[in-house]
């Protein structure tokens, strides 16, 4: 049964679609059976992977309305090992159309069962925002990944997603867990950054991971070309970096 990682923080840019695509293509390619969910309309994932999207198409907007199931919608990608469910524009809708929906919060969870079997990971990029989309994401998840981004307002808000996380966890998904938080986007030359990862452990004494993924402009390029760092520039240092993380993450054997 796949564990089911949710990539979550509210706060916009913080890393969460660099994050979700590189440790999904690294566990990939390191021979886990990776499914990723795009669950943000924006798409990054989904375009990041170089999936075209248009209009036209079906993505996990359809799962969630009840309309297509996972295997209907389900793409592989140049990544052996990894395939994705892609959003498209109709998911932006999706959270005003949930909210009469019986079970709106558990549409994601059911849907998941569906393809749970078939794979080691399936992980979740979830939208900047705790709303209806977010909440699909943790309910449908067993860990909650959070990417911090290493600047000085990048605390901001963590009570707020730690307090839906209890939330969630308190009335939905007992079983909720956060697995930890991955410090991005760092910069040794700054000493904010050091400054932050002090904070930051008061939020998550025993649950950052070691792995830290350094700014990278090669991170920032490699979507715009539609891959991933692994196929994009493999021997840059935001590649190794996402690479200790996929293999941190691979020996919590969880
Ligand atoms: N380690 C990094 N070094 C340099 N640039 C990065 C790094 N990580 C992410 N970026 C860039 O920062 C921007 C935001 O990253 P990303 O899209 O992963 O964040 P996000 O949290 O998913 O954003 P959103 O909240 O909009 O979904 C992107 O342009 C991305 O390419
Ligand atoms: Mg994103």
């Amino acid at each position: 049964m796949a564990q089911v990682i949710a990539v979550v923080n509210q706060k916009g840019g913080v890393g969460k679609t660099t994050t979700s695509v590189n440790l999904s293509v690294f566990l990939a390619a390191l021979g886990k059976f990776v499914l990723l969910i795009d669950l943000d309309p924006q798409a990054n994932a989904t375009s990041g992977l170089g999936i075209n999207h248009s209009a036209a198409d079906k993505g996990i907007y359809e799962v969630l309305s009840g309309e297509l199931r996972f295997r209907d919608i389900i793409k592989s990608t140049v990544q052996e090992g990894l395939r994705i469910a892609p959003a498209t524009v109709s998911l932006a809708g999706a959270g005003v159309e949930l909210v009469g929906v019986e079970n709106r919060e558990n549409r994601l969870a059911s849907a998941i069962q569906e393809v749970r079997g078939a794979y080691d990971y399936i992980i979740i990029d979830c939208p900047p925002s705790l709303g209806l989309l977010t909440i699909n994401g943790l309910v449908a998840s067993d860990k909650v990944l959070i990417p911090v981004q290493a600047e000085y307002y990048a605390l901001e808000g963590l009570g707020q997603l730690i307090s839906t996380i209890n939330l969630v966890k308190e009335n939905i998904k007992s079983e909720l867990e956060v697995l930890g938080a991955v410090l991005t986007m760092f910069d040794k030359r700054n000493k904010l950054s050091g400054e932050v990862m002090q904070e930051l452990y008061k939020y998550f004494p025993d649950k950052i991971f070691r792995s830290i993924i350094p700014r990278s402009v090669r991170l920032a390029e490699a979507p715009s070309y539609g891959k991933s760092i692994l196929h994009y520039d493999s021997n840059s240092k935001g590649a190794r970096a996402y690479e200790r993380l996929a293999r941190e993450l691979l020996d919590l054997e969880i």
